[in-house]
């Protein structure tokens, strides 16, 4: 378990220059990933912090997750596994969340907390990186199982117990990174180091190849608009 500071992130996503945003038309706040139209925002949002990026995926995540836990509790309820749906979600797991937002936590933000003192073994950061690997083997066995239940060789169940604990997993994960890591973060963080973070951020989704990411939250929206 993690410990440190329980600040509430709210608090801490102040904008420098909210007025002048304001003024402008420019959003003050992350907007809320729903109902389409997320590449438009993300052009129009600066967020203040590195975290709060990293926040706002939450958020893409979380919609993701919701609509996994709707698939799996179908299925659980007599209903067919519905495999392509499955599959979706983890193209998503595979090329957004692991890729580009644990990429990014993993290149850029974590490194950095590390360089500033956050503790990685038996630490907060050593947690974070055992869950992320995780998250990772749940997706491989999500995929293998979907696989031997499309050919008749698994029951629904073996597909069903690791999508269950896959989103159990990433929900408490992304609850200890938005309440506690991140805000420890935001208080250690100089402007360099924001700086340094934005344009890390920039490389991993430059690697992830051009217009990916926006693919992705698009996904994203398709995913959690399915019933
Ligand atoms: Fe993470
Ligand atoms: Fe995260």
């Amino acid at each position: 378990m993690i410990s440190g500071p329980t600040t509430s992130l709210t608090l801490r996503l102040q904008c420098r220059d909210c007025r002048t945003r304001r003024a402008e038309g420019v959003p003050t706040s992350p907007p809320t990933p729903k109902g389409g139209g997320g590449a438009e925002r993300r052009e129009k949002w600066f967020p203040v912090t590195v975290t709060a990026d990293l926040v706002r995926e939450h958020h893409v995540i979380e919609r993701v997750l919701e609509a996994l836990r709707r698939r799996v509790d179908g299925a659980a309820a007599g209903g067919e596994v519905p495999v392509a749906a499955l599959r979706a979600i983890v193209t998503f797991s595979q090329r957004f969340i692991d890729r580009c937002h644990h990429g990014k936590e993993e290149s850029c933000l974590f490194p950095c907390l590390e360089r500033l003192g956050v503790p990685r073994e038996d630490g907060p950061i050593g947690v974070m990186l055992a869950e992320h690997e995780t998250g990772r083997r749940y997706v491989a066995q999500i995929a293998a199982a979907l696989d031997a239940y499309a050919a008749g060789t698994a029951a629904a169940k073996a597909v069903l117990d690791p999508c269950r604990a896959y989103a159990d997993l990433l929900q408490q994960h992304i609850f200890k990174e938005n309440n506690i890591l991140f805000p420890m973060g935001d208080g250690l963080m100089g402007e360099a180091d924001q700086d340094d973070n934005r344009r890390c951020f920039e490389r991993t989704e430059e690697q992830l190849g051009a217009g990916e990411h926006d693919r992705l939250e698009a996904l994203a929206e398709e995913i959690a608009a399915s019933p």
